[in-house]
């Protein structure tokens, strides 16, 4: 066991109570505000060179999480910390300095590239904005541990596949030396033999370095390999938060059982999307179901569902959940 001063220090990234409430204009000339509740009391850590999966059926709020953290959403409530600097309402300028050690690579490395600028200056660009030197030779040396040739740096980004594409993206994420990277859907949009290779190095640059992932899919498949700990996450709400070799054996939590049943199909044009498998449609995050969230679709709901909502608390090891079946145990 880590003492809390240690475990201070291994923190680099805490959200806590992150809640995030987009408004949305309704009804006659759209006069009536009602808000989304993208996110909701949501808590938890990043850990020193670990890999938090965050996965959940789509519209649950991954991304709202992971663009708050890069401050490309204003919460609602809550904090966001990197190491012991609170970060939520710190102004562009202030914000310059943490830039550098907080990265994101998305989904789409197409919209994430300008075409007109050359490889090399597309890895360059972030060292230069930071006035870090910039030689052929250390661009040259991010390209190789990205996989891509020496060759390469001169060509534009058309010139690139997808997945050399998301080489290209990370090698400039990573130029910087980041401590934490969010990667929303970085494999999502490629091939699937393309996710894995992608995957791999995403693994291994990680432990070189040292870097925290925070890693958002949909697909639980996906984050299986390169996560250390995953958090679900349903409506809004971290659902159960455990290290992943617990919650595969042990999930405690029926909307995890339900997403890993949805998962072990290997041929991936069967493979189901997350959730699909679940009966009954996810309630509208306009209003979201009072008590525990899950219980409209719960197989296993009972009275005190309805009326109380759950608390993720700590049910094993390296293990929370928010079910009130874990009382009753
Ligand atoms: N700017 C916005 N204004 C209003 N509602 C929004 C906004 N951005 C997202 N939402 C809504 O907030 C909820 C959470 O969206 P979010 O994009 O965080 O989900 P997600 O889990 O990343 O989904 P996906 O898997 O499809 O990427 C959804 O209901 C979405 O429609
Ligand atoms: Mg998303």
């Amino acid at each position: 066991m880590l003492d809390a001063a240690q475990t201070s220090q291994d923190t680099v990234l805490s959200v806590e109570g992150l809640t995030v409430h987009y408004p949305v204009r309704k009804g006659m000339l759209g006069r009536q505000v009602q808000y989304v509740h993208a996110a909701d009391d949501v808590s938890f850590t990043l850990r020193r060179g670990e890999t938090l999966g965050l996965v959940g059926e789509s519209g649950c709020g991954k991304s709202t999480v992971g663009r708050s953290i890069l401050r490309l959403v204003e919460p609602t409530r809550g904090k966001i910390l990197l190491g012991d600097t609170d970060i939520t309402h710190l102004e562009r300028g202030e914000m310059r300095a943490h830039r550098q050690n907080l990265q994101a690579i998305f989904q789409d490395p197409y919209s994430s590239l300008n075409q007109r600028m050359r490889a090399f200056d597309l890895v360059a660009e972030p060292l230069r904005n930071f006035g870090r030197p910039v030689t052929r030779e250390i661009i040259a040396d991010l390209f190789r541990q990205v996989g891509l040739r020496r060759d390469q740096m001169d060509n534009f980004p058309h010139q690139f596949s997808g997945g050399q594409r998301q080489r290209l993206v990370i090698a400039k994420a990573l130029g910087l030396q980041p401590e934490i990277i969010v990667c929303d859907e970085a494999v999502s949009a490629l091939d699937v033999s393309v996710q894995a290779q992608v995957i791999n190095l995403l693994t291994k640059l990680q432990r070189e370095h040292g870097i925290a992932l925070l890693f958002v899919a949909h697909d639980l498949a996906v984050v299986e390999h390169i996560s250390h700990r995953i958090a679900v996450m349903y409506l809004g709400q971290i659902v159960e938060l455990a290290e992943k070799r617990s919650l595969f054996a042990q999930p405690r939590h029926p909307y995890t059982r339900a997403l890993l049943d949805a998962v072990p199909v290997p041929d991936p044009k069967r493979r189901l999307e997350a959730g699909r498998i679940i009966p009954g449609d996810v309630p509208s995050p306009l209003n979201p179901p009072a008590g525990c969230r899950f219980h409209t679709r719960c197989p296993l709901a009972f009275d005190r569902c309805r009326k109380e909502a759950p608390v993720l608390k700590q049910v094993a090891a390296e293990h929370q959940a928010a079910c009130h079946l874990n009382d009753a145990a």
